[in-house]
């Protein structure tokens, strides 16, 4: 295994899975003996953590989108120099749940601020660091808000304020995934959702195992 500090990064719809796959390799990757620091976008440390309670806060029906997309890259500046960027000086491996690329799909698309505003955001609070490789586990939207929906109502502290966008929102997030994937195929893998959650492990270790 080589010792050199690697980022990956999860991305997918609400309900995709992606979560409990980053945790899977997380606990492989430990198996073969490498340090992991597990991240989660919007959030990681604890300020980053509490922009986090703003954004999603489902009582915050009147922030603009702009302000909107300042917070998630207060809360990515923060995550990136408190705990990823030391975590790979370390020689870590870095495992995050979202990164630039949802801020693409979501605002840059989603919400129509624009792609390249984002990419100028991402250079501020970034500073040229960018995932070594990238998952999408990649499922139909409807299925998975459905699944994101069901979720949160069973939550004491729902975070509701993406899940409740149309299905048309969701959409345009979906094919916006897609066009990132085709757009840069050597780091982003496309991985098939739909399959049982061992038979998606396995595959997401087939595309990491080369890289570590
Ligand atoms: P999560 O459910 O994966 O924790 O993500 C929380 C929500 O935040 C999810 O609906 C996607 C959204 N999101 C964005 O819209 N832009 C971003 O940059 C990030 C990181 C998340």
């Amino acid at each position: 295994m080589k010792q050199s500090g690697i980022f990956i990064t999860f991305e997918g719809m609400d309900g995709s899975g992606k979560t409990t796959q980053m945790h899977r390799l997380a606990d492989r990757l430990r198996a073969a003996g490498r340090t992991v620091l597990v991240t989660a976008e919007p959030g990681g440390p604890p300020i980053a953590r509490a922009i986090r309670r703003i954004i999603l806060d489902a009582a915050n029906t009147e922030m603009s989108s702009v302000a909107e997309v300042l917070l998630y890259f207060a809360s990515r500046a923060q995550n990136v120099d408190q705990w990823i960027r030391p975590a790979l000086e370390r020689g870590e491996v870095v495992l995050s749940d979202r990164f630039t690329d949802s801020s693409v799909v979501y605002q840059g698309v989603g919400r129509g601020l624009g792609v390249a505003t984002i990419l100028d955001l991402d250079r501020i609070a970034c500073r040229g660091l960018k995932p070594d490789l990238t998952i999408l586990v990649d499922v139909d939207p409807e299925p998975s808000l459905a699944r994101a929906r069901a979720r949160n109502a069973a939550e004491p502290h729902p975070e509701t304020r993406l899940d409740d966008e149309s299905m048309d929102f969701h959409r345009r997030v979906h094919a916006a995934y897609h066009a990132l994937a085709a757009a840069e195929p050597g780091r982003i893998k496309i991985i098939d959702g739909r399959a049982p959650i061992e038979d998606i492990e396995r595959s997401v270790w087939e595309v990491v195992a080369p890289h570590v």
